[in-house]
């Protein structure tokens, strides 16, 4: 992940951040559409799930500069899902429909250089999720 792909994520979110609520029903939404097996899993109040997933996609588009600082939540993170009965192929339904959100909500921003970093990022945490996951 280059400095100019770290960038391309974090000026792209800062587009995101004002929309938040309206991206993370567009997420529940289309997630749910590719997979409604999904739907039963959550069990809290899904406004308030939306808010709790962009603000650890905040955390995570800060810290790619100091992936270090926070590789440690997000094994917490990848550990915690196992017991929300996460299984390591909902990680591919969940970055398509992050990545299909993240097109409808910034339109011709979504360029090819934007998708590409998006795609590096989320692949880096799903990985690192789904080893800390298996680690037990
Ligand atoms: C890879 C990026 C992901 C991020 C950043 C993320 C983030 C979060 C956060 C912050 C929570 C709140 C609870 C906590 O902190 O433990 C949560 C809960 C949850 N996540 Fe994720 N998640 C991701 C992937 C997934 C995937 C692949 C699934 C599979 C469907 C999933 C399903 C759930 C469920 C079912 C809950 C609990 C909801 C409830 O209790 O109602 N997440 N997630």
């Amino acid at each position: 992940m280059t400095p100019e792909d770290v960038k391309r994520i974090q000026t792209t979110w800062g587009m995101v951040i004002p929309i938040r609520d309206q991206a993370a029903a567009l997420f529940y939404g289309k997630l749910f559409e590719l997979d409604p097996a999904l739907r039963p899993m959550f069990k809290s109040d899904i406004k308030a799930q939306g808010e709790k997933l962009t603000d650890m996609i905040t955390v995570v588009v800060n810290g790619l500069t100091k992936l270090d600082a926070i590789v440690p939540a997000v094994q917490a993170l990848g550990k915690r899902h196992v017991d929300y009965g996460v299984k390591d192929a909902d990680y591919d339904t969940v970055g398509t429909a992050l990545l299909w959100t993240l097109e409808q909500g910034l339109g011709d921003a979504f360029t090819p250089e934007v998708k590409a970093a998006w795609t590096e990022a989320y692949g880096l945490l799903a990985t690192t999720m789904k080893a800390a996951a298996a680690s037990g």
